[in-house]
């Protein structure tokens, strides 16, 4: 079972989608293991998108990411990275894949809605800055079996 980071970024939260984004994680069958509302500032940006500091669209995307709140979750299920990745499509929505939540709900490449960790081990970091242990928590989670959830 594999874990990864989720935001919900600040537009989702302002265009009433927090619910919508959400549904289609947990429709795919993952597992929320942790949650909590804050609002990043510059800092966590940098230390999040430590990968994207020295890109020419970071001050831009820093200041929205820091605009606003955003959700962080952390998801669990079979190959949560990919399954989640798959969700949210490309991170440009004209050209996300119809289906995707970029493609069918984000406006632009800056607010494009979510994040997800791209890989195990960005994961691993990502939700290590988000989430103490004693946030996360396990539990049952009673799924459909075409999911991405159990063996
Ligand atoms: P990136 O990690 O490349 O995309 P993804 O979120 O799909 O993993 O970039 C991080 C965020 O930076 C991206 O979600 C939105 C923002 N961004 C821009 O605003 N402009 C850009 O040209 C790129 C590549 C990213
Ligand atoms: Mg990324």
């Amino acid at each position: 079972m594999e874990r990864t980071l989720v935001l919900v970024k600040p537009d989702g939260l302002q265009r009433g989608l927090a619910g919508r984004i959400i549904a289609r994680l947990e429709d795919r069958g993952l597992k929320i293991v942790g949650a909590k509302m804050l609002r990043m500032d510059m800092e966590l940006a940098r230390t999040h998108y430590s990968a994207h500091v020295d890109k020419p669209f970071f001050a831009g995307m820093a200041a929205f990411m820091t605009s606003s709140p955003l959700l962080a979750l952390a998801v669990e299920g079979k190959q949560a990275v990919d399954a989640v990745r798959a969700l949210m499509g490309a991170t440009d929505p004209q050209k996300a894949a119809p289906g995707t939540i970029r493609a069918d709900l984000a406006q632009d490449i800056e607010r494009n809605l979510i994040h997800g960790s791209d890989s195990p081990e960005a994961a691993a970091r990502e939700i290590g800055i988000f989430f103490e242990a004693a946030e996360m928590h396990d539990y049952a989670l009673q799924s459909a079996p075409w999911v991405v959830t159990g063996s």
